[in-house]
């Protein structure tokens, strides 16, 4: 059985991106901020940068520190950064764009759907690509829009030959009108340039999104990093999930299953001696299914996974296997009896030394 780590991951410092995904709430935030925690202290990496493509970021929650759309240094690490991006772009922003600064262009381009989603991601790979971080690791949204945002090099792929072959189609006929307009006004030069300059810029965010979506499908580059919780939809969304990133040619060896109960802190509770009864049937069932793959099991905690402390806290257990430590009421009857034959060392010896006196 793979070790139930995700040191795998440290290890393998070609790795660039990193995807975390699964279920609402399960846990991809808090699990793709530690696994980031991790690898900017494994001293495996120079820089890390971990992004939010969540349009409810909550990276700024999990770190407790405000982020923004440019890379920002997360506090307390001298080699960690984070950013969040917005998917969904309002038209503003559009504009800012490169490759959207032609009207021309932006209106084909609304007419194919999700391209302009498609388009800020690719523009944020081409910035990111462009800075020096070893490891990426993005924190997704929800399941659903996670499997369409890994579509995106392919919806971009097809959406952009079809506007290179509308070009190529209507470039002859606005190559004419340019050369008339220009013959009767005098100078069209500039005008007449314009459809290959159009081309030069939808051939170019080809290249990127290409070279994108090769990086995505090899495995020493790219893995995806699946979260889920020991109960049944959680079970069959992992299920869904992997089988579409197989689809897809994106390697997935790992499975972090969080929000663990683990026996030791029952206390006597039925309904927790029940709960773990119910994750425990469920997590045979992910290891029955997954035997190839890394399994990772992350406790229950009492309190929230907030802040840079907390966050590095519980890195600890992505690299080494969670032991439960013994119930309070346990550890807290041990020390008592720890005290009490102590207590009870020091009286003898106090006795056994008053008595020598009387002896003299
Ligand atoms: N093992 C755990 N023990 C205790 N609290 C946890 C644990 N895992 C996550 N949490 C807390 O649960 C909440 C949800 O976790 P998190 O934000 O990581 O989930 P998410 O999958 O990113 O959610 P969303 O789908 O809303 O983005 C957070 O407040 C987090 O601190
Ligand atoms: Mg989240």
């Amino acid at each position: 059985m793979p070790e139930p780590t995700l040191q795998n991951i440290v290890d393998q410092k070609e790795l660039k991106w990193i995807f975390v995904g699964g279920k609402g709430g399960v846990g991809k935030t808090t699990t793709s901020s530690s696994l980031a925690v991790a690898l900017a202290e494994s001293g495996t990496r120079n820089r890390v940068l971990i992004i939010s493509t969540d349009p409810a970021h909550n990276l700024s929650d999990a770190f407790r520190q405000k982020f923004t759309k440019t890379p920002t240094l997360v506090n307390g690490f001298t080699n960690l950064f984070a950013m969040e991006v917005d998917p969904q772009p309002d038209m503003g922003e559009m504009e800012q764009l490169e490759w959207a600064q032609d009207s021309f262009l932006t209106e084909l381009a609304g007419s194919i759907p999700g391209i302009d989603e498609a388009m800020s991601f690719a523009e944020v790979m081409k910035q990111v690509q462009t800075m020096d971080y070893d490891t990426i690791v993005f924190d997704t949204a929800p399941t659903g829009h996670t499997l369409r945002l890994l579509n995106f090099p392919t919806i971009l792929e097809k959406g952009l030959s079809k506007l290179v072959a509308l070009k190529g189609a209507m470039g002859g006929m606005m190559g004419q009108m340019t050369r008339m307009l220009g013959g009767m006004a005098g100078g069209g030069e500039a005008a007449a340039d314009l459809p290959d300059q159009l081309l030069g810029k939808v051939e170019g965010m080809l290249d990127v999104v290409r070279k994108v979506s090769a990086q995505f499908k090899d495995p020493l580059l790219t893995t995806f990093v699946a979260v889920c919780i020991p109960e049944f939809l959680s079970l069959y969304e992992t299920e869904r999930l992997v089988q579409e990133l197989a689809k897809f040619e994106i390697d997935c060896r790992n499975i972090v299953i969080n929000q663990i109960i683990f026996p030791e802190s029952v206390g006597g509770s039925r309904l927790l001696d029940a709960r773990v009864r119910m994750q425990q049937k469920y997590l045979d069932q992910f290891y029955e299914l997954y035997e190839d793959f890394h399994i990772l099991q992350l406790p229950l905690l009492e309190e929230e996974v907030r802040g840079p402390e907390a966050l590095k806290a519980f890195a600890v257990n992505l690299l080494k296997p969670y032991v439960p430590s013994p119930p309070a009421d346990a550890a807290a009857r041990e020390a008592a009896l720890v005290a009490e034959v102590a207590a009870l060392k020091k009286r003898v010896a106090e006795l056994e030394a008053a008595a020598l006196a009387v002896k003299k």
